[in-house]
Order: C-alpha cells, then sequence, then structure tokens
C-alpha cells in the first residue's frame, strides 16, 4: 500500500519514521509534484494540486480535528474525509479552558498587577452559581470540556445541532434552542466547527444576549468571531473579556487591536496541539482497518461540513 505524506509547515522526518514503524508494509513518501498514485494520504492544508493529481485516493487523513481548511479545496465526490478524533486533544482542551475560566473567575490577572505593586490585597469571594458556562459543541472536544469545567462546580449548558444528553449538563440544540442557552450563560466557550452554519456565529447579537459580565473563551476558529462586535461589546463594558486562541488569519497580524487590548488575552492557535505519537496510533489503525476492509469512525459528512 502507498500512503502520501502532504502535511504544510510540518517537519516530515519524524512523522515518517513513526507511520513507517505503525505500518512497515506501507511504501510512505513525502508528496511531489507530478508523483505516481498513492491510496491513502496523510495531510495537513494541502495544495489544490496534490487533490487534482491523487484522484484515486481511498482516503484522506487530516491531522487535525477541524476539517474546514480541506473542505475548501474541490474533492473528488465520494472521497472519505477522515478527521482527528481526540488523539490527545482533548484533555488540553479541557486544561486551556478551565485555565481560561478559572483564572477569569478568581481575577488572578488583578492578584498579579496588585503583587507587581508589592501590595497585599484580597478580593471578595465570587459565586461559582453566578457564572454558568455554556459550551457551544459538545462533540468530541465539547464534551470533555463540559466534564472537567463540572468537576468544579460551576453550572454547565451545552449546545449542539442534535439534542444531545450529558449527565450535570444542562443541554440545548439547534436554532430554537440558541437564545434560551446563552441567556442561561455568562461564559462562553466556542467549540463548534466552522461551517457555513456556525460562521459569523459571535457576533454582537449571539454575545449581547450572555448574562451580565459575560466572557468569551474561542478555541475554534477565528471566522466565528465578528472582530469589530467582540471589541465593541468589550468596549461598552457588556462583556468582561476574552481569551482567543484563534483568528481571521493566523498568526495574527502585529497591527491587531486584540494584541494591545487590555481586556482580551491571546494565545497563537495553541489550545489543542496535534500529538504526533498519539495522532499517527489513530491513523495508522485506521489505515489498517480499511486495508482490511473494516469500517473506522471519524469519517466527514462533507455536506454538513463537520
Ligand atoms: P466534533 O466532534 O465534530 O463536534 C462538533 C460539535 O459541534 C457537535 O456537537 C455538533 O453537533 C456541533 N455543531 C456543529 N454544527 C452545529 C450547528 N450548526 N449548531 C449547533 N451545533 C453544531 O468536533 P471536535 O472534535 O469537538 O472539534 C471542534 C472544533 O474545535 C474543530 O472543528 C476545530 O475547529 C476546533 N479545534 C481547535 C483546536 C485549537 O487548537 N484551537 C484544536 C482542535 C480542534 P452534533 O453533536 O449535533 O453533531
Ligand atoms: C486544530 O485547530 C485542529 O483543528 O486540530
Amino acid at each position: 500500500m502507498k500512503i502520501a505524506f502532504c502535511c504544510t509547515d510540518t517537519r516530515p522526518e519524524p512523522w515518517l519514521q513513526g507511520l513507517s514503524a505503525a505500518l512497515p508494509q506501507a511504501d510512505i513518501q513525502v508528496w511531489q509534484p507530478g508523483m505516481a498514485p498513492f491510496d491513502y494520504a496523510v495531510v495537513w492544508a494541502p495544495p489544490q494540486q496534490f487533490i487534482d493529481e491523487q484522484p484515486g485516493l481511498r482516503a484522506l487523513f487530516n491531522i487535525g480535528a477541524g476539517v474546514d481548511g480541506l473542505l475548501k479545496l474541490r474533492l473528488p465526490p465520494g472521497l472519505a474525509v477522515v478527521r482527528l478524533e481526540d488523539a490527545g486533544m482533548s484533555v488540553q482542551m479541557a486544561e486551556y479552558v478551565c485555565h481560561a475560566l478559572i483564572r477569569h473567575f478568581r481575577e488572578f490577572d488583578a492578584y498579579e498587577a496588585s503583587a507587581r505593586q508589592g501590595q497585599w490585597s484580597f478580593r471578595k469571594p465570587r459565586s461559582r452559581a453566578d457564572f454558568p458556562v455554556g459550551i457551544m459543541g459538545l462533540g468530541v472536544l465539547g464534551r470533555r470540556v463540559a466534564q472537567a469545567v463540572a468537576q468544579f462546580g460551576f453550572p454547565v449548558n451545552g449546545w449542539s445541532r442534535a439534542p444531545r444528553a450529558l449527565d450535570g449538563v444542562q443541554t440545548y440544540s439547534g436554532p430554537q434552542g440558541l437564545q434560551d442557552f446563552l441567556a442561561a450563560s455568562r461564559v462562553l466557550v466556542n467549540l463548534l466547527p466552522l461551517t457555513p452554519d456556525t460562521e459569523n456565529i459571535l457576533n454582537h447579537d449571539t454575545l449581547g444576549r450572555l448574562q451580565p459580565g459575560g466572557y468569551l473563551i474561542n478555541v475554534a476558529r477565528g471566522a466565528h468571531l465578528v472582530d469589530a462586535d467582540l471589541l465593541a461589546l468589550l468596549d461598552a463594558g457588556q462583556l468582561a473579556g476574552a481569551t482567543l486562541d484563534v483568528f481571521r488569519t493566523e498568526p495574527l497580524p502585529a497591527q491587531h487591536p486584540f494584541w494591545q487590548h487590555p481586556k482580551i488575552t491571546v494565545t497563537p492557535h495553541t489550545s489543542a496541539r496535534t500529538l504526533r505519537g498519539e495522532t499517527i496510533a489513530q491513523v495508522a489503525g485506521k489505515i489498517a482497518r480499511l486495508a482490511r476492509q473494516e469500517p473506522i469512525t471519524g469519517v466527514v459528512d462533507v455536506a454538513r461540513g463537520y
């Protein structure tokens, strides 16, 4: 079996070594234009030329959870697009979101500012009951985050496309459930895939429906958020702050107002990194199953967009 490796901005050697060790019978090569047909491909942000030159692929393995970039390409009808399912990401996402949430809730920024001035000063304890957390997206990552947030005793709401039941989480679904979900939440965590239905979903109207003193944690995609609407709500005092890991343009341009805004914390798309070992184990396991004509999970519904 022949496997192409076509991942932009990724050093190929350790991936080739790892994939070869996991699939010793496979011939794995870094794709170059003009190469003969491959059976499977391991990709991140491949060029359209790769897709056009490899119309006979049996499956395309994305080494990330989000496939929005891949689905912008012209793909042959029927090609199986396979996303990463957790592979060590969900615990990272839970760490990141809990850190941002607790840093805000416990006012650690204010304590750090006091400490820098040599001040021993207390802030009034706040009640978790006043900080209900709403998680948009109850998929592989959203469910793990919901569980971690609930462990800290915060009330948790969740919103998904289809109705979902989750222990300890008040769930809402569909466009008809969105307004109630937002009205019940003060801290909003975005873990939706980027699709035509979810682009710009974090806007003046939706963010403005959060409880007073709302806080946004966006860890999904930059194009979910209307940047100017967030800035307006922060500057009007309607939102208390935001932690942003993802941006419309990445790297975030040097002159973007998010960098210097006193109520915004910026991180460089690092909330849940692709972990090479876990990813290779998952992808190799699925390729082996497909080679044995067995079914696999994680196949994207291209029409739905995730
Ligand atoms: P997933 O398993 O596919 O879950 C997606 C969830 O979103 C599902 O619960 C789905 O609802 C819900 N959803 C989709 N469209 C919706 C809509 N129109 N209205 C309401 N709910 C909708 O995805 P995942 O693995 O959890 O990953 C989520 C996203 O996180 C990825 O797509 C990616 O963009 C982002 N991500 C970011 C990083 C980072 O480092 N910043 C790392 C990894 C992933 P149903 O349950 O009803 O299907
Ligand atoms: C990262 O953003 C991913 O989608 O895996």
